[in-house]
């Protein structure tokens, strides 16, 4: 990979590829590899990053089938490894001289309650689902705010706009993404650059079950009764997930829009919490979310 020193302004004048081109963090799986392979379908050129490339086999596997897997580009992009970052931004617009479209799509969710979530755990989920969105977004400012155009997707969630306990890591990180993604928006409409937030519900994909593996408990933990049924409801309502196709599609279609909204929520039941969020005082909706966990419970042990 071509790495330097380069800024905006030495970057020789390619010609502008005649296919629009999209760069997709976080492409080897899930929601990154569906929007990779329907945004080729519709002509893009695709740069599909991805953290380890030894994992790019389902994304070309299923690349062939569709045979578009001559529009996608797969390269090594880790986003908490930010001179990676420049350097595939730069690459990309020397070979192809222009980015059209960014999906910061890369993340994990990280569980468990507050105050058994070791800090390290909460910096790295921070690292890679705010620092590294910020950082891969800031590498394409530049270029999209010369091009005056540009769509830049942030994958937030039903979670950054209502916190909901024993995912308080990544609620938090979503959080982050929106205050940031809202400023954003305002910050680049001048230069004829949208900002769009993409808030998902649940989807069947593999950052759950990555998440259940590795949700942060102590032994004999004073929690566990919560978070046994805060893992009960989140595998339940997986297993009723909607289709993560929905989310490739509907990027497909906002992309076609000149004056996109700031936020897309999608998903089961995402419209009636949102919507219960608004319009019921606060405090009503907090004793539902309790009483539901109160009724999930298993009889109570220990402290
Ligand atoms: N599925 C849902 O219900 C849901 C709901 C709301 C929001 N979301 C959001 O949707 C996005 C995609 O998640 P998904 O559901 O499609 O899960 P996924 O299949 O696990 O995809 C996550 C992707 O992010 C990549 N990734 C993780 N850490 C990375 C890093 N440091 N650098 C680069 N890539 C990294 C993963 O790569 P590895 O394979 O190498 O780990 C994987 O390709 C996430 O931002 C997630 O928060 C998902």
């Amino acid at each position: 990979m071509n790495t330097s020193n380069h800024s905006p302004a030495d970057l020789p004048s390619s010609l502008p590829s005649s296919e629009p081109v999209i760069l997709v963090t976080g492409a080897s799986s899930g929601f990154g590899l569906l929007i990779s392979i329907t945004m080729a379908k519709k002509g893009y050129r695709v740069i599909a990053s991805i953290r380890d490339l030894s994992n790019q086999g389902q994304l070309m596997e299923q690349a062939k089938a569709a045979k578009v897997d001559l529009l996608i580009d797969c390269v090594q992009l880790d986003v908490t490894d930010h001179r990676t970052i420049s350097e595939v931004i730069i690459e990309t617009m020397e070979r192809y001289g222009r980015i059209d479209i960014l999906v910061n799509n890369a993340g994990l969710a990280i569980g468990g309650y507050i105050e058994e979530v070791p800090l390290e755990a909460w910096r790295q989920q921070m690292d890679i689902n705010y620092f590294g969105l910020v950082a891969v977004t800031k590498a394409v400012l530049p270029y999209m705010r010369q091009q005056r155009s540009g769509h830049i997707y942030n994958i937030s969630s039903v979670g950054g706009r209502v916190g909901f306990p024993g995912y308080a890591p990544y609620v938090a990180s979503k959080f982050a993404v929106e205050g940031f993604s809202e400023a954003l928006r305002l910050e680049m409409q001048p230069f004829g650059v949208q900002v769009i937030l993409i808030e998902p519900g649940a989807y069947p994909t593999s950052i759950w079950k990555k998440g259940f593996d590795s949700i942060h408990a102590s032994p004999h933990s004073p929690y566990q009764d919560q978070l046994d049924a805060v893992l009960n409801y989140s595998k339940s309502t997986l297993n009723n997930g909607a289709d993560p196709q929905d989310i490739a599609d509907a990027i497909a279609r906002i992309s076609r829009l000149r004056r996109p909204k700031l936020r897309y929520a999608m998903g089961k039941g995402v419209h009636f919490l949102l919507f219960s969020k608004v319009l019921l005082p606060w405090n009503w909706l907090e004793s539902f979310v309790l009483k539901f966990m109160k009724k999930r419970k298993a009889p109570a042990r220990g402290l």
